[in-house]
């Protein structure tokens, strides 16, 4: 026998609304407030979203309490220890994880399609020297709109699939390149013998007077990084590719619009922001200094990498990005880094403190992924940069699932007025 559908009642003034009650696969039941102002003339209040689905989603699922990730329903530790970035890239992309054949030709179509139209170069070269390697990659996406004009229209399902793969393929090359530009490097361009995520580090670290090696447990550590930032179900960023694509925007435009929200550092910027802070500390005896400014309410310092908007537990990519970093270090040969000796210590502390403890502040993904990152020689303005390359195919995904959804519409917000209310214009003489 079928259950009745569950529904919630609101009475407002006496009146009662029936609202339908949605039950997920997985995570809390959903008030369906759609109808809500139609029926009883009232919005909802939710700056910030802490209680609302903006979507129907099938892609990643989070359960902040337990601190589980899924993609496609496989837990992120697996996919991070057992698979690697473009088979996580397909997953996310179909639904599926692929058959050998279907990998070798995905992997084959990503590495066809890594170069840049070579006058995109010269759009590079517009730049200052000391640009924010974000600045250059805000730009470059959103340009792409003006060099592939083939996978632009938005209707046509073949165009969108050639956007994705397009996007994928050059974020790399267009992260690279960025960096490249602000040392005064000549660009290196992508090799298809390689992996995506040693291309990447050829394209970052080669230069033309000498070979460059790629070492496979950095390129590991790469991958690894890739996956573990591949997507977050409506994150910020995630959110405002969608509502950029909700008004029927091109593709390029609205990545460009994801890399400009995850720029900010309560998002993608924290790893910047939060390797800046291990140097500010610099050593082990100062933390304390730093743990009472981030309990200060009236001092609007935080400690980067710490807490989460979702989980209220350790992040599980952050346990994963822990191994990780012990290893790329060992490799290094730089276990007794001051920064690492700050950051075991700061965790340490932290992890323990009652305020810390209370708030359910656990260390995120970002905590450590700056340690491995600066460990392997990238400079801290390519952290997020390495961030965006990674959540493409997140925003990729999600803007694929949003196109393909029959219920999508405008995203369109309402608001709570606080202002004045109707008033006359006053001429200026008479202000
Ligand atoms: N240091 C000190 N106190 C903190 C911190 C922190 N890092 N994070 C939260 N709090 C306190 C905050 O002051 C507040 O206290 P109270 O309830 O007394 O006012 C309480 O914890 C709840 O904080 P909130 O700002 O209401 O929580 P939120 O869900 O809006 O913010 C966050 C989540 C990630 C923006 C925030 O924890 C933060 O700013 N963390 C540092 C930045 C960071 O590491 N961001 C990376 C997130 S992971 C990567 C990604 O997904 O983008």
């Amino acid at each position: 026998m079928s259950e009745a559908p569950k529904t919630a009642t609101l009475t407002i003034d006496g009146e009662n609304y029936e609202l339908p009650i949605h039950s997920p696969t997985s995570g809390p039941d959903v008030l369906d407030i759609r109808k809500l102002y139609g029926q009883a003339g009232v919005f909802t209040y939710d700056p910030g979203f802490t209680s609302t689905a903006s979507c129907e989603s099938t892609i990643t699922y989070i359960d902040g309490e337990k601190g589980i990730l899924t993609h496609r329903g496989y837990p992120i530790g697996e996919l991070a220890g057992q698979s690697h970035y473009l088979e996580v890239c397909y997953l996310l992309l179909y639904g599926e994880l692929p058959t050998a054949a279907q990998l070798e030709d995905f992997e084959s179509t990503i590495t066809r399609h890594t170069m840049l139209h070579e006058q995109m170069g010269n759009f590079f070269r517009g730049f200052r020297r000391d640009a924010h390697p974000m600045a250059v990659m805000v730009g470059v996406v959103g340009a792409m709109s003006a060099f592939y004009h083939d996978s632009t229209d938005i209707s046509d399902p073949r165009q969108r699939e050639i956007a994705s793969h397009r996007l994928i393929a050059k974020m790399p090359t267009i992260a690279a390149w960025a960096y490249k530009y602000t040392i005064g490097q000549p660009f290196v361009y992508p090799r298809n013998d390689l992996d995506y995520a040693s291309n990447f580090l050829r394209m970052c670290f080669a230069v033309p007077a000498e070979e460059y090696e790629v070492n496979p447990i950095l390129s590991r550590a790469m991958d690894r990084i890739f996956t573990l930032h591949a997507d977050h179900e409506q994150n910020a960023s995630t959110s405002t590719v969608r509502l950029a694509s909700s008004s029927g925007a091109n593709p390029f435009a609205c990545i460009a619009a994801g890399i400009a929200c995850l720029w900010g550092p309560a998002h993608g910027g924290a790893n910047q922001a939060c390797l800046e802070m291990l140097k500010e500390i610099g050593s082990v005896d100062r933390i304390p200094e730093f743990i009472e400014r981030a309990k200060d309410k009236n001092d609007p310092f935080r400690l980067m990498g710490f807490g989460h908007r979702v989980y209220k537990n350790m992040d599980p990519r952050a346990t994963v990005m822990k191994q990780s970093a012990d290893e790329v270090l060992e490799l290094l040969g730089v276990e007794d880094n001051p920064l690492l000796q700050v950051a075991t210590e700061l965790e340490r502390i932290a992890l323990s403190d009652p305020y810390f403890k209370e708030k359910k502040l656990f260390p995120n993904v970002d905590f450590y992924s700056g340690i491995i990152l600066e460990a392997m020689g990238f400079p801290t303005s390519m952290f997020t940069p390495i961030f965006a390359l990674s959540r493409t195919v997140g925003w990729i995904s999600q803007w694929k699932e949003q196109l393909s959804d029959p219920a999508h519409k405008i995203g369109r917000p309402r608001q709570l007025y606080l202002g004045e209310d109707v008033r006359s214009y006053t001429d200026i003489e008479n202000r």
